[in-house]
């Protein structure tokens, strides 16, 4: 039996589309053990409901994929998880499944497979390496990849004093919907503003230059395109800033929004709050710190 702890992720952090992700303190917990036949999958906790637990599950073709390479054949595999994340928020729930199917296969296959294959397997699961190289290594990370054989990232250290307020909707948004909306090209000026922004952003965390993150979260890739999928993201946003958020951006492909507060702006949830009640919007707040781990066994 083994037992894998995978934290949830939010990519893009505004103008990193598909290469920047970040682990958030928030967790799933799965455990896989070889039965003697079938497949039993149980899941537990947060959006539990929305998890097919058959062939269909995530960790379970993730593992698949695995065996497939190490000729690994289990008579049967039984999965038990603990969600913390919620399910098609932006929150990289499904990079969380397919961390922990691949490590929990290949724990199984006696580690057969070197970390660099499982994340290049993660990346061809998931088609893009923004949440599953952080939900593997933790921390801040920017990936790259010219194929799926060959995926590349430097995990980066971040601020002491910044904490994610995770402004969680009430509904779902999935992948698929939110890059539909996306141009197919985009006009050099955008792309060229996305670059600034977002060498802004890794200069603006690695230097401690926290004022400049208000300008290092800004995007014309993806979040305009999105916008219109999420009710009250514009006000949110600019009543995040008014709270003294340092940086807010679209969480992944949404629903969720992020906000970085100073880790001593006590006062911000209350009145993210206000807000939302005033705007009748039932959403969530989540205050976490980065997790600078990424998947672990745990006993
Ligand atoms: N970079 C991806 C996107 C993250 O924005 O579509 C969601 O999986």
């Amino acid at each position: 039996m083994a037992k894998v702890k995978v934290p949830a992720t939010s990519a893009n952090m505004g103008p990193g589309f598909d290469c920047m992700g970040i682990a958030l303190e928030l967790y799933n917990t799965v455990e896989a053990r070889i039965i003697g036949s079938g497949l039993e999958i149980n899941t537990f906790g947060r959006d539990a409901g929305y998890i097919e637990n058959n062939q269909n599950n995530l960790i379970y073709r993730a593992m698949e994929k695995v065996f497939n390479e190490t000729e690994f054949k289990p008579p049967g595999i039984r999965i038990v998880c603990h969600n913390q994340i919620p399910v098609a928020r932006g929150l990289g729930s499904s990079a969380a499944s397919t961390a922990a199917g691949l490590i929990l296969a290949n724990y199984l296959s006696d580690s057969k497979l070197p970390m660099e294959r499982i994340i290049e397997l993660g990346t061809e699961l998931e088609g893009h390496p923004d949440n599953i190289v952080p939900a593997i290594i933790g921390g801040m990370t920017i990936s790259y990849m010219e194929d799926f054989s060959s995926v590349q990232y430097i995990k980066l250290g971040f601020p002491e004093n910044l904490r994610m307020v995770l402004m969680v909707p009430d509904f779902m948004l999935g992948t698929r919907e939110a890059r539909e909306v996306l141009p197919k090209s985009v006009d050099i000026k955008d792309a060229a503003f996305n670059v600034s922004r977002a060498a802004l952003m890794v200069a603006a965390l690695m230097t401690d230059s926290l004022e400049h993150l208000k300008y290092a979260s800004q995007d014309k890739l993806h979040q305009p395109y999105r916008e219109r999928l999420i009710p009250g993201m514009k006000e949110i946003f600019e009543e995040s800033y008014k709270a003294g958020a340092r940086g807010v951006f679209l969480s992944g492909a949404g629903s969720t929004l992020v906000a970085m507060v100073d880790r001593e702006n006590y006062g911000f949830l209350d009145k993210i709050k206000d807000f939302l009640r005033k705007k009748s919007l039932n959403w969530e707040l989540n205050y976490v710190g980065v997790s600078s781990q990424g998947a672990a066994y745990v006993q």
